[in-house]
């Protein structure tokens, strides 16, 4: 099984609030139906999510009381999104289900808790993926906060232990250098946690969720019993496909 995160820079224009990349996302959908692979899909909320949770800073919980109008907007907007992918996915061939991660699980203090397995794995067990998004989610102690989409392929590494982890971003994979401002900044190809130790993080990060660096830095920790974790450019045409297929493509691979 592959475990696969449609980012939101990909599947949205990220500078353009609710804007969903239809062509793109159904393109991605229809690379990972050739792959013939069995499949869990998660995917990041980019201009769904994090224009309004950064304007009310629903990531760091419960601190004034007009964030009950961004739960409701930033909730309301994540699902629109769920329900696009979830038709791409539909149209594309791959039988898939909404479980959106704010109305099935919770946060204790930051962390996600999937308490009950039993949903994820019950549609996956009757062949129909589920199909979880980063979202704003209750929290314990803290009311409410963030996730990220990249917390919850933690957690669902954890329940379907996948063959590999792959993260389809909008980059080729994590630079030596930020590569929009250095023009000769050089792709790493493969990182372990020396590397990435040497590697400055970014200056300059939109994201309520963190950039590339804190990506990679999840993703190591995804990493066990020789499971490879892989980030791959899903805005070019293709290249999801032949990763799948087993192909050498431009990509950084995390291996502990
Ligand atoms: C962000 O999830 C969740 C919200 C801001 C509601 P992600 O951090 O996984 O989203 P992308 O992939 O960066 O857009």
């Amino acid at each position: 099984m592959i475990l696969i995160k449609l980012g939101g820079s990909v599947i949205t224009d990220k500078r353009t609030y609710r804007t969903f990349n239809r062509d793109v996302a159904l393109r991605l959908c229809r690379e990972i139906k050739d792959s013939g692979k069995d499949v869990v899909i998660v995917h990041g909320a980019g201009s769904f999510g994090h224009v309004a949770a950064k304007a009310y800073e629903l990531q760091k919980g419960r601190i004034r009381d007009d964030q009950i109008d961004g739960i409701v907007l930033v909730s309301r907007d994540t699902r629109e999104l769920n329900a696009l992918v979830v038709s791409a996915l539909t149209e594309a061939g791959i039988p898939s289900v909404s479980v959106p991660t704010g109305s099935c699980f919770i946060m204790d203090d930051g962390v996600l808790v999937i308490g009950n397995t039993e949903i994820v794995r019950g549609y996956a067990d009757l062949g129909i993926v589920p199909v979880m998004m980063g979202d704003v989610v209750l929290d314990r102690k803290r009311g409410f906060g963030i996730c990220s989409g990249d917390a919850i392929m933690k957690c669902l590494a954890d329940i379907f232990r996948p063959d590999k982890v792959v993260f389809v971003s909008d980059v080729d994979g994590l630079y030596d250098r930020d590569p929009k401002i250095e023009r000769d900044a050089k792709i790493i190809t493969n990182v372990n946690d020396d590397v990435l130790a040497a590697i400055p993080p970014e200056t300059t990060v939109a994201d309520v969720t963190g950039g590339v660096h804190a990506k990679m830095r999840a993703m190591l920790e995804m990493c066990s019993d020789g499971r490879e974790c892989i980030l791959v450019n899903g805005t070019v045409d293709g290249r999801l496909r032949s990763l799948l297929a087993g192909e050498e493509v431009v990509c950084t691979r995390a291996r502990k």
